[in-house]
């Protein structure tokens, strides 16, 4: 019988996360559900708790659903812990976006300063965890969405010595839900492969024949809008002459770098008009608590399709359930890198196709890319690793050669302020530095 923990519990992604093991309760003996949250997140979490036990009551199933804000109690004996937590919650996000966005540079939930910013605030915690878990649970399995996610991922091997590690993204997910129509097919006819590091990865696909069908996809999202995009980013068109070259389908997140100007614009005048993503989420947020007090609801409401981290959970659920009956399922994660990518170090972690089963996840082979690629993505990997030791170390010209490096922050005076501006505005969630 399985214990499940899942830290972030007050999270309104948790019904999500709760359909998806009602969905899986023929692969997944389940006894106890502990959701784990801190004091800022206690309402919360009393009503994501209420809402899941009632799910749980509805689908006639006899599952415990406990809510804690007691950790260790919660990973004592875990077989697998999810984590979806913010350290911060929204008013640092908001920060995350403002601040850069006040020195006219991009700032975002993953990317640029905001992104290096959540991952300072993030590592000490989930060291913490890891920690934890070496006393209290030192058989689980950890599935990782706390963002960055692969950053996190990457900090829980490298530094955490964890490697019952999986990172996931909906992202992947999302196109493979969407891409296939486009073309007339369902996904069981279509072979996805995908390379790189969390939200900065690309795709190709071939048909059931072995004919490459990246370039027909392509053309037809080139003509319609972007179908596999979540909600929070804003649909800028990718340069048809770059992806007629690069033939292969950039994820959702390249805008940012590659028509970094127009997202630029487009979330400055956001911020002034509706708001920062963030503000706008806790609007959405505060809809989705309205909805999940009501008694009778039982089940996820689909105004959850609003958050960009739609699906995020069933790619959970799918890759516990592929762990623990060993199904070597398809899924695209965050996991070592060993030789998937040539480009890059073996053991560092990236986000590839990957069969996953009992032994975890087992990357397929993507090949080497071509200069323009391979250059974007070892500087941003090996951004990754530079903001990694920052956060563990909290050692300053480390975190000031990270933002040198992101190529969302120009290098100067100006940045070096803003990297000091940030450091204030987050004192609380940085004992490390
Ligand atoms: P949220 O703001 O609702 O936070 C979730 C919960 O975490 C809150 O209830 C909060 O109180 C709690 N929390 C904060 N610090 C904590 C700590 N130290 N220990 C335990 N709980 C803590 O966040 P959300 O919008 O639901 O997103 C949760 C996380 O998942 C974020 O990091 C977000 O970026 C990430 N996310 C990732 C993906 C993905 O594709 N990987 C998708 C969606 C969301
Ligand atoms: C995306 C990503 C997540 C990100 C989220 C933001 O699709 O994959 O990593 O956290 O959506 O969604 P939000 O609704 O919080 O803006
Ligand atoms: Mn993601």
């Amino acid at each position: 019988a399985l214990k499940m923990v899942t830290i972030g519990g007050g999270s309104s992604y948790t019904p999500e996360l709760i359909e998806g093991y009602i969905k899986r309760k023929k692969q997944l003996p389940i006894k106890e559900i502990w959701l784990v949250d801190i004091p800022d997140g206690e309402k919360k979490l009393a009503i994501t708790g209420a809402m899941a036990k009632r799910m749980v009551k509805s689908a006639g199933l006899d599952w415990e659903v406990h809510t804690t804000l007691n950790r260790s109690a919660a990973l004592k004996n875990a077989d697998f812990v999810s984590t979806q937590f913010r350290v911060g919650l929204l008013e640092a996000r908001v920060k995350d976006e403002r601040i850069p966005g006040s020195y006219g540079f991009l700032g975002q939930e993953t990317n640029g300063a905001g992104g290096i910013f959540k991952a300072f605030r993030t590592v000490p915690v989930i060291l913490d965890i890891v920690k934890d878990m070496k006393k209290l649970c030192p058989n689980a399995w950890l599935i990782n969405f706390t963002n960055p996610s692969g950053m996190i991922t990457e900090a829980i091997r490298t530094w955490g010595k964890w490697d019952r590690v999986i990172g996931l993204c909906n992202v992947p997910v999302m196109a493979m839900m969407n891409e296939p129509a486009t073309i007339g097919k369902r996904l069981d006819e279509l072979t996805y492969k995908f390379a790189g590091i969390d939200h900065f990865h690309w795709h190709r696909v071939w048909d059931n024949t072995g004919r490459e069908v990246t370039m027909d996809i392509i053309n037809k999202i080139y003509d319609g809008s972007d179908v596999g995009l979540p909600k929070n980013i804003f649909d800028v068109k990718f340069f048809r002459e770059q992806l007629q070259q690069m033939k292969m389908i950039p994820c959702g997140y390249h805008r940012y770098y590659y028509r970094e100007q127009e997202m630029l614009s487009h979330s400055l005048e956001e911020f002034n008009d509706i708001g920062t993503r963030a503000q706008q989420v806790m609007q959405i947020e505060h809809e989705l608590f309205a909805l999940y007090q009501d008694t009778n609801l039982d089940h996820k409401p689909k105004q959850l399709a609003e958050r960009g981290g739609a699906h995020y959970s069933d790619a959970a659920c799918e890759a516990i359930a592929s762990i623990y009956n060993d199904k070597r399922t398809h899924m695209v994660v965050s996991t070592m890198n060993n030789g998937s990518i040539p480009d890059l170090p073996d053991d560092h972690v990236v986000e590839v196709s990957a069969r996953v089963g009992a032994t975890g996840a087992i990357p397929l082979a993507f090949g080497p890319l071509q200069p323009a690629e391979r250059g974007w993505l070892q500087l941003m990997k090996n951004m990754e690793l530079v903001i990694d030791e920052a956060a563990v170390t909290g050692d300053y010209g480390l975190a000031l050669q990270a933002f040198i490096m992101n190529p969302l922050i120009p290098s100067g005076q100006k940045s070096k302020n803003l990297l000091d501006e940030m450091l204030v505005a987050n004192k609380r969630y940085l004992p490390q530095f």
